[in-house]
């Protein structure tokens, strides 16, 4: 691509466009002496041009108009940072096709519409920088878009999940203060869903199984499954037998089959993933030629996510291409109920005798095999009209998901067990 200078038009002027346009104060003309370019912020586009603003602004720089970035042919660079899939796809859809460059922080655009993007990009061989989109880890793009032999990947790719998390590990509290707290932290939306019940996970793994296997994945084919029903008891069990739990994002491709899933895990406590606290991401690649590979970001936030940003700037005025895979094919996604994995299950069961031979009919008649099981005694026991409640956590050897589901329901509906039961995989297979 030649070198030519950036003049930027901006969509949104928010969290993540504030420290775009604070950055570009503090640091463009650092950059212009760098790379040779003039990079000018020309435009930005709102909803309320007269909203008061975290960061002072000519107001001429201001409009609520798209074409007054879209039509304007001085502007060959636009950065999409208002969010939601529509107007933001159709407004990123038509700079590409007016032969501009894109850079978009919008997961939801090319979660639901990648395909569709890329290869506009392609035919209009524009620049399409997106590593804001996919958490900001460094390099990821370049790395996974340039393999030829990624064999499966694991991360965790929500900030928000992962503070949640950590924090009732950390603190011994239960989900709702924590999420009340990483509200007023500005981590959480007022809004949660998004985060916890694991779509903005999902969102990202479809992008990153995009560029790793040149599969076309929406968030619709992706299992999902959020952290809402973790709770501080399984946060315990899970510590003491030395695991973790962790939101990730898993995806791997074997004989020209994809699996795609996003649901919590019990992972190991000295695996990487386990080991990242707070807002921090991470993602573990395994490639079979190049070996496996493991990168961190410090997760979501304004300045993160605008320096993700200006990297794509920088791309621009160096030359630089980037790469994704120009033939995106569909193939079948692996259903769920095919998956093997170990369990772990959590219920509450009457403290009497013959309990646990019930149980274990259960996993017996469904083809499972019980690795361990794991009694607490808690300091408030629960009881029923039949008597005391005791939790119980069993361990199950790897076992097919159809299977495991099957036995949940027939535990279900035994008379000496309360409530639901509680299922978190274990993925073991992450080094
Ligand atoms: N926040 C983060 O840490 C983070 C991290 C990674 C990626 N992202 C992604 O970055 C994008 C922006 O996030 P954000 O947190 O900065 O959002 P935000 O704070 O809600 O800001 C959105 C901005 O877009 C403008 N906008 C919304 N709809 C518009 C429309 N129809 N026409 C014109 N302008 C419109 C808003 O205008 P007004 O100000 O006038 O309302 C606002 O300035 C999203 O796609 C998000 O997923 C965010």
């Amino acid at each position: 691509m030649k070198t030519e200078n950036v003049t930027i038009g901006m969509f949104g002027l928010g969290t993540v466009g504030s420290g775009v346009a604070e950055l570009l104060n503090r640091q463009g003309a650092e950059l212009e002496k760098k790379y040779g370019v003039a990079i000018k912020l020309k435009r930005i586009v709102v909803r309320n041009v007269n909203k008061p603003r975290l960061i002072q602004l000519e107001p001429k720089l201001l409009s609520d108009n798209p074409n007054d970035i879209l039509n304007d042919k001085e502007i060959n660079t636009v950065i999409e940072v208002m969010g939601g899939v529509e107007p933001a796809c159709t407004y990123t859809l038509r700079a590409l096709k007016q032969n501009k460059n894109v850079i978009t922080a919008n997961k939801a655009v090319l979660a639901v519409k990648g395909t569709e993007v890329f290869r506009q990009a392609i035919k209009s061989g524009r620049y399409l920088g997106f590593r804001a989109a996919v958490t900001g880890f460094q390099d990821i793009i370049e790395r996974l878009s340039s393999a030829i032999s990624i064999n499966n990947m694991a991360g965790i790719f929500n900030g928000t999940c992962n503070y949640i998390l950590t924090q009732m590990q950390e603190h011994q509290q239960e989900m709702e203060p924590i999420l009340k707290q990483a509200q007023d932290l500005g981590y959480a939306e007022e809004d949660p869903s998004l985060d916890i019940d694991g779509y903005d996970t999902a969102d990202k793994l479809a992008i990153l199984c995009i560029l790793a296997f040149g599969c076309a994945v929406t968030r619709e084919d992706i299992f999902t499954e959020g952290i809402r029903n973790i709770t501080l008891e399984d946060i315990k069990f899970a510590a003491n037998l030395n695991y973790r739990i962790k939101l990730l994002g898993i995806a791997s491709y074997e004989n020209n089959r994809l699996e795609a899933r996003v649901h919590p895990c019990l992972v190991p406590r000295n695996n990487l993933l386990s080991r990242l606290e707070g807002v921090e991401n991470g993602i573990q690649i395994n490639d079979e030629l190049r070996g496996k590979g493991a990168f961190t970001a410090p997760g979501a936030g304004k300045y993160p996510t605008a320096c993700a940003i200006m990297s794509d700037i920088i791309n621009i005025a160096r030359g630089s291409q980037i790469y994704f895979p120009h033939k995106i094919k569909r193939i079948p996604l692996k259903s769920m109920a095919a998956l093997e994995s170990a369990y772990y299950l959590r219920l509450n069961a009457l403290n009497e005798s013959g309990v646990l031979e019930k149980i274990a009919a259960v996993f017996r008649r469904n083809d499972i095999n019980i690795m361990s099981v794991l009694q607490q005694k808690t300091a408030r026991p629960k009881q029923n009209k039949r008597g005391l409640l005791v939790p119980l956590v069993i361990i199950v050897d790897k076992s097919k998901e159809k299977n495991i589901q099957k036995a949940v329901g027939h535990l279900q509906a035994l008379d000496v067990i309360e409530g639901a039961v509680s299922l978190i995989r274990v993925e073991e297979r992450l080094w």
